[in-house]
């Protein structure tokens, strides 16, 4: 049977997870690739460190020029984080003749036109499945299945450190930092967790699925986000009881006047499908013009969920099939954009705030007078009766229908109020 060689660079969560699929799997890879999927190197910094997978003798090499200088050596697996040296490291195989697949989307949101250019200047190609959702085929669906669509919602749980935390909190009342930690134990994490608990990995990974979606131009940075890290348990509780649960979702929707984009906390009515997305799962619902609503679940990240895209995406590249689009998608392209980005200032939605109040006559009566003059009507209140000497109650307040300018506003009104003890916190709500 034919062979392709292949090379990863990177051994860490996921590069340990496509060895293993590379070289336990190997009749399966070559039945879907027709030729054999031949792990000739593996790049390390350090080749004494222990790692996760038993490799054949000589594969290891901490020498990025065995793969460069190998020209049997086709498509390579680049699987480092971070934006250096992974930007100049991909660079460095593209100009050697390879075809790259890439799990990060902090590069890629970063880089990506800088790269892709160079890959179509070069006659390669770049193939990034993994780079959202980990297993959930997303990128090949947007890009190619849902082809003949307009696309105009997207609405999806995009990190599963975020949703695995949130769900631990759920259902163990466990502390936020003890889940952050066990999130890193279990490998969803990014090496600086930071990234997956404020909302940029999410950003990350809707720049990258709005680009190919809608045809926008946005940096991730400039998309509105807001982490987990201000939720507490608290608001799981409450938002338990009324009925929600609490996720952190990546939205963009298409209106008249162009696309809102946001990555924020949102409760969520339970028994919808994206509230019942549990632990590290991820979950993507797409409206496409002809297709109508698309629902993708499956697990975001992880050791093998991540290298199963992986190796799909370097059996692609080994058989031709990526290099057949690649150059007529139109992935990270320069051109000019299809969609205007609109600021989400006016979008309306339903609001959750909660408030620590002094327990006095008349405190909730001023809260609704602000929200009334604010034009906010309140749907419903909860305020549980005083823990023993506790001179401070929470007062929970969902609202209507509301823009998000109003109720930032609002919000600002009453904590500036001397019976509010601590700034309130405002999540929005969605059906
Ligand atoms: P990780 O466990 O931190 O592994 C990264 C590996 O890269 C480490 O083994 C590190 O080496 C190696 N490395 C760093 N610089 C290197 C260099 N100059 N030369 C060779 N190796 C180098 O990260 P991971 O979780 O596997 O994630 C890898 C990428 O996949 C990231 O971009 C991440 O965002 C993305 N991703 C991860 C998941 C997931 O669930 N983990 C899911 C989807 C996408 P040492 O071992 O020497 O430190
Ligand atoms: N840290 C990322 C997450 C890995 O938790 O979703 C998958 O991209």
């Amino acid at each position: 049977m034919e062979k392709t060689k292949v090379a990863i660079v990177g051994m860490g969560t996921v590069g340990a997870g496509v060895a293993k699929l590379l070289l336990d799997h190997g009749d399966r890879t070559a039945r879907h690739a027709g030729r054999t999927m031949w792990l000739e190197r593996v790049v390390v910094r350090d080749t004494k460190k222990t790692r996760r997978v038993d490799l054949p003798s000589g594969v290891l090499t901490d020498n990025l020029s065995d793969v460069t200088s190998d020209p049997e050596i086709k498509v390579v697996a680049q699987l480092i984080g971070g934006l250096e040296p992974a930007r100049s490291i991909m660079l460095e195989l593209l100009e050697s003749g390879k075809d790259v697949v890439t799990a990060n989307k902090a590069l890629l949101a970063e880089h990506g036109g800088e790269l892709f250019d160079r890959a179509r200047d070069l006659g390669r190609s770049i193939a990034f499945e993994a780079s959202v959702a980990g297993g959930i085929p997303i990128i090949t669906s947007i890009s190619q299945c849902l082809s003949a669509n307009a696309i105009t919602s997207l609405r999806g749980i995009l990190n599963g450190t975020s949703n695995f935390i949130v769900t631990r909190m759920e259902e163990s009342g466990a502390a936020f930092e003890d889940c952050v930690r066990e999130a890193q134990e279990l490998g969803y994490a990014e090496a600086d967790p930071t990234m997956d608990v404020d909302g940029s990995d999410a950003a990350q990974k809707l720049a990258i699925l709005s680009h190919l979606a809608f045809g926008v131009r946005i940096h991730w940075a400039d998309i509105p986000r807001q982490g987990i890290n201000d939720i507490e348990t608290a608001d799981i509780r409450y938002a338990d009881e009324m009925g929600y649960r609490m996720k952190l979702l990546a939205t963009a929707q298409l209106t008249d006047s162009g696309l809102q984009m946001r990555v924020a906390p949102m409760l969520i009515r339970k028994g919808k499908p994206l509230a019942e997305v549990r632990g590290a799962f991820n979950a993507v619902s797409v409206v496409g013009d002809a297709v109508g609503r698309v629902f993708f679940h499956g697990q975001g990240a992880g050791q093998m969920p991540t290298a199963s895209a992986v190796v799909a995406d370097m059996i692609d590249l080994a058989v031709g099939r990526t290099q057949l689009t690649f150059r007529t998608l139109e992935l990270f392209s320069q051109a000019e954009a299809r969609v205007e980005v609109c600021p989400s200032d006016e979008a309306l939605s339903r609001f959750y705030f909660r408030f620590t109040v002094d327990d006095h006559p008349g405190v909730l009566g001023q809260m609704a007078s602000i929200l009334g003059g604010h034009k906010i009507s309140i749907a419903s209140v909860i305020q549980h009766e005083r823990e023993g000497d506790a001179p401070v109650v929470p007062l929970v307040v969902m609202t209507d229908l509301a823009n998000e300018s109003a109720a930032a506003a609002a919000l600002q009104e009453i904590n500036e109020l001397p019976t509010v003890s601590r700034g309130g916190v405002r999540f929005r709500v969605t059906d």
